[in-house]
């Protein structure tokens, strides 16, 4: 199907959050804080109020209280503590947005400043083990004896990688607007990957109850992550609007994104891997270092990926946290399996090397017959079918496994494999479905963040139904439709489908209606291993001069349960490879050691990959049957095609020059 929404969303008929008309409507302007760390000591608001036009500013001196619990990264100008730079610490509310600008320059506010400390390292004295990892894993495995696993082993390999700070930077940068009516309830029009968890938030942040809130995001231009929690944007437009006593709205720019919409974590991931003389693993230790703020702990699982990938009599897995004068990371696509899939699939592919073995037929060697750490059967697996397909597909038996052997003219060549992995979740979800003059009319509180949630929901609903997908209409975007969870952890679809599906289903029964509610559904399914897997392979060309790296080839193959839609679904896996691609070779946001924040605040300076950097990225999947799913039989897929992408890109540097860089993105000035 072509997406439903493609032809208002092109001839720019779409409104999106900042874009809503409102009658008397103001504008606000974030100032942030310039100290890493300290306190506000004063807010000297007199030239911004004196500015024609300024209506408010503001401040931890001038603001409406809000609850104590709310979280400390919504609680704006709540404490005079200064958590990280770039924090917001005040705000104009003024008649245009220009207005706005110009005044928040005009705002004063002096810190008593404290010495910060912004740097991760793996021998920080601040380094704890925190009791779980997101969303809700034990920090630490620990199955049989790694160091005898290691003794006993005919090849190890102990090796350290690096991954930078990493931006999502969606193309509709964060925005909202806030509107009080008069008897005191809230409409946010917000930019949010889920609506009914949001309003639970803001009304939450603000002491009110969730009934007296209500978010609307009919239209998002992508969030990876960055809007699957409410930002302070929201809150910003909410408390501006109830100070003024008028709609209030806020658009960050880009570079008030890098501070204040998260992040991911930095990681440094240190890796020890054994294999016998037959190349099968003996040990495998994973061990992950990241940081937080103070404010939040926000503990990436980035080991958690190596729990379900390779049979091995030893395993162990661990996360080091440390809490530093920054901004709270995020989630970022694929949080925790991305990195961390990253460096495991790259040393796999340094033990491969070192035992001389094919690093195909390594991953396919260490196939495990249950989820490794757990034990717990898989509901489907086709890691080895993916990897077969992707190396006949990809010509892999005409590698030559030295390494820095092909060279055309300038042009060092050279290809890469790794494996990819992404759980496949679903959760509650509610959906109600009306017949309407011979038409279907499906609401649920989905979220379309341009994945094309909407037509696949349709396939799906005209499926249930039995009906031509034209006779559907699907309504989501609203907390005031039936509560859904947010587009994220690849969930969408699994959650929301199953909820359109039985709503179908009591439709065809009743005739008028249908409503579901899938709490007792989810709560019943047996416990299984439930994941996409998935085998990326690179082909990259490397300028011996210039140390530029081309990657001239990308395929992906994944197994993912039933493909809802192929159009979407190859939308989602070339999405990610291309996102994966910008991991391995630009994207890299660097700490300010010296003043705190971030130095790379802007696409000028933070690369993302432009079409011609996408040179040809192929993307096909195998056909899988899981009935222990959904009713669809679908897994996730708007996660796994940035999973291992980085790694086969640098296994086919590494295969291309002989040098490993195990610091991520590859640029051209470590090349030469
Ligand atoms: Mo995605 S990082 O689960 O929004």
């Amino acid at each position: 199907m072509n997406r439903i929404e493609g032809r208002v969303k092109v001839t720019g008929l779409a409104t999106y959050a900042a874009e809503y008309p409102a009658e008397n409507v103001a504008y606000a302007y974030a100032v942030q804080a310039q100290i890493a760390k300290g306190r506000v000591k004063r807010v000297d608001a007199a030239a911004a109020l004196e500015l024609p036009g300024v209506l408010a500013v503001l401040s931890c001196e001038a603001a409406p209280r809000l609850p104590e619990d709310a979280d400390p990264e919504l609680a704006l100008f709540q404490r005079r503590e200064v958590a990280y730079r770039g924090q917001i610490v005040a705000a104009v509310v003024a008649d245009t947005y220009e207005i706005a600008r110009d005044a928040a320059a005009h705002v004063r506010v002096d810190y008593d400043a404290d010495d910060h400390d912004v740097r991760l390292s793996g021998d920080h004295p601040g380094l704890y083990q925190p009791e779980v990892v997101n969303p809700n894993f034990p920090s630490d495995t620990d199955k049989g004896d790694v160091e005898a696993g290691l003794a006993a082993a005919a090849t190890t390999v102990d090796v350290t990688y690096e991954t930078p700070v990493l931006h999502n930077n969606p193309m509709e940068p964060h925005a909202a607007l806030a509107l009080w009516d008069t008897e005191g309830r809230l409409l946010v029009y917000d930019t949010a990957q889920g609506t009914s968890g949001s309003r639970d938030t803001i009304a939450k942040t603000l002491g009110l109850p969730p009934e007296q809130v209500r978010v609307v995001s009919r239209h998002v231009g992508g969030g990876f992550g960055s809007k699957g929690t409410t930002r302070p944007q929201a809150i910003l437009a909410a408390l501006a609007s109830r100070m003024v006593g008028r709609p209030v709205k806020i658009a960050l720019t880009r570079q008030q994104m890098f501070d204040v919409t998260g992040y991911r974590t930095p990681t440094i991931q240190r890796l020890r891997l054994g294999v016998d003389g037959d190349g099968r693993l003996t040990a495998l230790e994973h061990l992950a270092y990241e940081q937080s703020s103070t404010l939040v702990e926000f503990a990436e699982q980035t080991a958690t990926p190596t729990r379900v990938m390779y049979a091995s009599p030893a395993l162990r897995t661990g996360h080091r946290l440390v809490r530093l004068d920054v901004a709270t990371p995020s989630w970022m696509r694929a949080p925790g399996e991305c990195p961390g899939m990253y460096a495991l699939e790259s040393a796999m592919d340094e033990l491969a090397c070192a035992a001389g073995l094919d690093p195909v037929e390594l991953r396919i060697r260490n196939e495990p017959e249950t989820e490794p750490f757990s034990g717990v059967p898989f509901s489907s697996r086709n890691l080895v079918g993916c990897l077969r397909e992707g190396a006949h597909r990809f010509g892999w038996r005409h590698r030559d496994p030295r390494p820095g052997v092909t060279r055309e003219g300038e042009w060092l060549v050279g290809t890469g494999v790794a494996a990819s992995t992404y759980p496949a979740r679903r959760s509650p979800c509610q959906a109600v479905a009306t017949m309407r003059d011979g038409d279907v009319l499906v609401q649920v509180a989905a979220a379309d963040i341009g994945t094309g949630a909407r037509t696949a929901l349709t396939r799906i609903a005209a499926n249930a139904l039995g009906i031509a997908p034209e006779r559907v209409h699907v309504e989501l975007g609203d907390s005031d439709l039936p509560r859904a969870p947010v587009a994220g952890g690849s969930a969408g679809t699994a959650s929301w489908g199953t909820a359109v599906v039985r709503a179908c289903e009591e439709l065809r029964r009743d005739g008028k209606e249908g409503r579901a509610d899938t709490t007792d559904e989810v709560k019943a399914d047996a416990e299984l291993a439930r994941h996409a897997f998935g085998a990326q392979f690179a082909e990259v060309r490397v300028s011996a001069v210039t140390g530029e790296v081309r990657v001239s080839r990308l395929l992906g193959v994944f197994a993912a349960g039933h493909i809802v839609d192929e159009k979407l679904a190859r939308s989602q896996f070339l999405g990610g490879m291309t996102m994966g691609l910008g991991m391995a070779l630009m994207e890299e946001t660097l700490t300010d050691e010296e003043f705190g924040g971030f130095l790379h605040r802007d696409l000028a300076q933070y690369h993302v990959p432009a079409c011609a950097d996408a040179q040809h990225v192929e993307a096909v999947w195998l056909e899988e049957e899981d009935g222990e799913l959904n009713p669809m039989g679908s897994k996730g897929i708007g996660e796994i095609g940035i999973v291992g992408t980085a790694a086969a890109i640098g296994n086919a540097v590494h295969h291309a020059t002989g040098h490993r860089f195990r610091e991520l993105p590859i640029t051209p000035a470590k090349i030469l």
